[in-house]
């Protein structure tokens, strides 16, 4: 059956909010008031997680897609209906003028993938946008890139330098952001994908203190249950649940 890519799977919003949650709750100890989100599409696991940590203050959301945003003020209302949500309606680029200067959180889930493919492709987000990674058409836009390598230089060191200005400009308390490997990627069909998006990943990384021994010790937890299926194969544990796919820490002061 062909799944609706824009009807968000609310137990697996939940299951990522939790561990957004239990990384914020540990790696940051005082009351948050300013949160900054990067590209959330149509989810919402970011104000899942915010939800749990019973959060009342400001979030100011960057999307370049205004449809994305339309859905986000609403979605958000009804899931933090004490916060100010705060929308920005441009790349992620330009938008780094519009944040406050002091920033609690920086969030952004499973985003670098679609920041690059999405600057490649020139097209923007929608209700209508077919994202589904087994989309032939998205798969074979990753190849083509692959075969680009000038492509991929500029797009990479663009965002790159997107969040290294970002990161030198604000004060940003702490940055948690996960690129977990996609569904398909178990399929076999995402190598050109993952080694340009693992690459771009690890070098924003770089820009860090991820201490990815105390993140995995972080991770070790059972949000489903311990005794859930999804426990015994590797796509939880090696995945979803290891620092090698998660930024968590302060932002280094050399910069
Ligand atoms: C599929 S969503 C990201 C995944 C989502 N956060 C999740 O948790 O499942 C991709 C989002 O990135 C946004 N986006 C892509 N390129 C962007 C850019 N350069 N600046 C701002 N938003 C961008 C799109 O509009 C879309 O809303």
């Amino acid at each position: 059956m062909k799944k609706n890519y824009n009807q968000a799977d609310a137990e697996w919003e939940w299951y990522i909010g939790q561990l957004y949650s239990k990384l914020i709750k540990n790696l940051f100890i005082k009351r948050i008031n300013c949160v900054v989100e990067l590209a959330p599409g149509f989810r919402h696991k970011i104000a899942d997680a915010l939800k749990e940590l019973d959060f009342k203050g400001t979030i100011y959301v960057i999307d370049n897609s205004s449809d994305v945003l339309t859905y986000v003020k609403k979605k958000y209302k009804e899931i933090l209906p004490e916060a100010k949500i705060i929308c920005i309606d441009k790349s992620f680029k330009d938008s780094i003028k519009y944040l406050p200067k002091k920033i609690d959180l920086f969030l952004s889930n499973h985003s670098i993938d679609d920041l690059i493919i999405s600057t490649y492709s020139k097209e923007k987000y929608s209700i209508n946008t077919n994202n589904e990674l087994l989309n032939n058409k998205l798969l074979k836009l990753w190849e083509q890139l692959y075969n680009d390598h000038s492509s991929i230089k500029e797009i990479t060191n663009e965002i790159y330098d997107s969040f290294k200005e970002l990161f030198k400009r604000k004060n940003i308390e702490l940055v948690v952001m996960s690129q977990y490997q996609s569904n398909s990627y178990f399929l076999g069909n995402t190598n050109y994908m993952n080694k340009i998006v693992d690459k771009c990943f690890n070098r924003i990384k770089q820009l860090t203190n991820t201490a990815d021994k105390r993140i995995n010790k972080l991770l070790d937890f059972y949000p489903f249950g311990i005794e859930d299926e999804r426990y015994n194969g590797k796509y939880l544990i090696n995945n979803t649940q290891n620092a090698i796919n998660w930024i968590a820490g302060t932002i280094k002061k050399e910069l």
